[in-house]
């Protein structure tokens, strides 16, 4: 199979491109990625030998056309992913993650290629403690700039499979973690916070639930519905691990061997969803999928130790990511 994979020097995308290199042989790969602040060429280092790299953007109709013309499939995970960012300024999203998508979905359509859509569940706004999880069912409701065109995008897949017969499927995961994670992220700013002596920075209170699933889960479920997913379906990705912000932050202060309260609550982000929960009933009966990274502190303690091990990786981005927090306005605050 010869595969386009948009955003592949990003976060999910180059874990997808490694993963593919080591497990299917008889695959080749070729990366669009736009090389944007949270594109780093060096996530594809361990397989760049095995791969083309196209340096473009993927709403370059033309650029897009011609890649798309020599490939059988294509994974779009090429986006603007940071709901703090999208706060600050939400144009880029819609660049990007709708105007990018129509340039993609013209040229499947165009060249009547297998295009595979990877969004997230934000695209459902956000749960009550007692709601029962997100299913494919649940409709749409995003809260933020970037949810909102990621539930656009995602509007534009359906109405181009339903309209122009487009073999296409979706799929829509919860928070990722692993590594190579861009270091303006929960997980992987708290633990490089750890690594230089600085308190991790909580928003409010921690109350916020997310349920997290890793990297690596996340693209094996990409690759069962890529072979085997019905076309026009959408598949729920998660691993059913709910914890709220506060626990995840004691964990990695465990992890450091630091006392559970030894972190800073900051302010809180505007409209931030309180907690996210996913059924991913569907994709384990229908297609077999379980995740391998079933122990969620297993799988954050390996976590702590590649970013340990990768230093050199994430260096040079770490003071300009948290400039930048302290630019947008971030401060610590006292909690009643
Ligand atoms: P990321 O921000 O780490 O990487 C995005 C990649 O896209 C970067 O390499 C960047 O350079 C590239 N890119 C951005 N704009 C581009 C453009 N115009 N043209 C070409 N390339 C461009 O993101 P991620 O966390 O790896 O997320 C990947 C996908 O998965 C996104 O679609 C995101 O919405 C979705 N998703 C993410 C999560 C999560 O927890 N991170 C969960 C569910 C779904
Ligand atoms: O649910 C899937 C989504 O998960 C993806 O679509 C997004 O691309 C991805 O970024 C992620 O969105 P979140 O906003 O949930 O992730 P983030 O890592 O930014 O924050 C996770 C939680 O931690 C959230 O409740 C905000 C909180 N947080 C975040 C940062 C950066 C903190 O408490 N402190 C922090 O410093």
């Amino acid at each position: 199979m010869r595969l386009l994979v948009t955003g592949g020097a990003g976060f999910i995308g180059a874990n997808f491109v490694q993963l593919t290199v080591a497990e299917r042989p008889d695959t080749t790969v070729t990366v669009l990625d736009a090389l944007t602040y949270a594109g780093n060429r060096a996530s594809l280092d361990p397989v760049a030998d095995r791969i083309d790299f196209v340096h473009g953007d993927i709403a370059d109709l033309d650029l897009v056309d011609e890649l798309v013309s020599g490939v059988d499939a294509v994974v779009h995970f090429a986006a603007e992913s940071h709901n703090d960012n999208s706060l600050a300024e939400p144009w880029p999203f819609v660049q990007t993650n709708i105007v990018g998508t129509y340039s993609l979905l013209q040229a499947v359509r165009r060249h009547d290629v297998r295009y595979h859509h990877v969004s997230t569940d934000e695209v459902y706004g956000d749960l009550a403690p007692q709601d029962p999880p997100f299913s494919e069912h649940t409709a749409y409701n995003p809260s933020s700039p970037y949810s909102a065109t990621k539930a656009a995008s995602d509007m534009l897949v359906r109405a181009w499979v339903r309209s122009f017969g487009l073999r296409a499927t979706l799929s829509n995961c919860s928070n990722n973690y692993g590594p190579y994670q861009h270091v303006e992220k929960f997980i992987p700013r708290q633990i490089t916070n750890l690594i230089e002596g600085v308190r991790p920075r909580l928003y409010g209170a921690g109350h916020q639930i997310r349920d997290w699933i890793h990297v690596e889960d996340h693209n094996r479920a990409v690759w069962d519905v890529l072979d085997r997913g019905r076309i026009g379906r959408t598949y729920l990705i998660g691993a059913d691990s709910e914890l709220d912000n506060r626990t995840v932050v004691e964990l990695l202060l465990a992890e450091f061997g630091r006392e559970p309260d030894d972190f800073d609550h900051v302010t809180d982000r505007a409209g931030h969803d309180q907690r996210y929960a996913i059924d991913a009933g569907p994709l384990r009966e229908e297609l077999g999928w379980a995740p391998r990274y079933a122990d969620f502190r297993a799988g954050l303690s390996a976590t702590v130790a590649w970013y340990r091990e990768h230093e050199s990786w994430w260096r040079p981005v770490k003071a300009a990511t948290e400039r930048a927090y302290t630019d947008a306005g971030e401060r610590t605050i006292s909690l009643p």
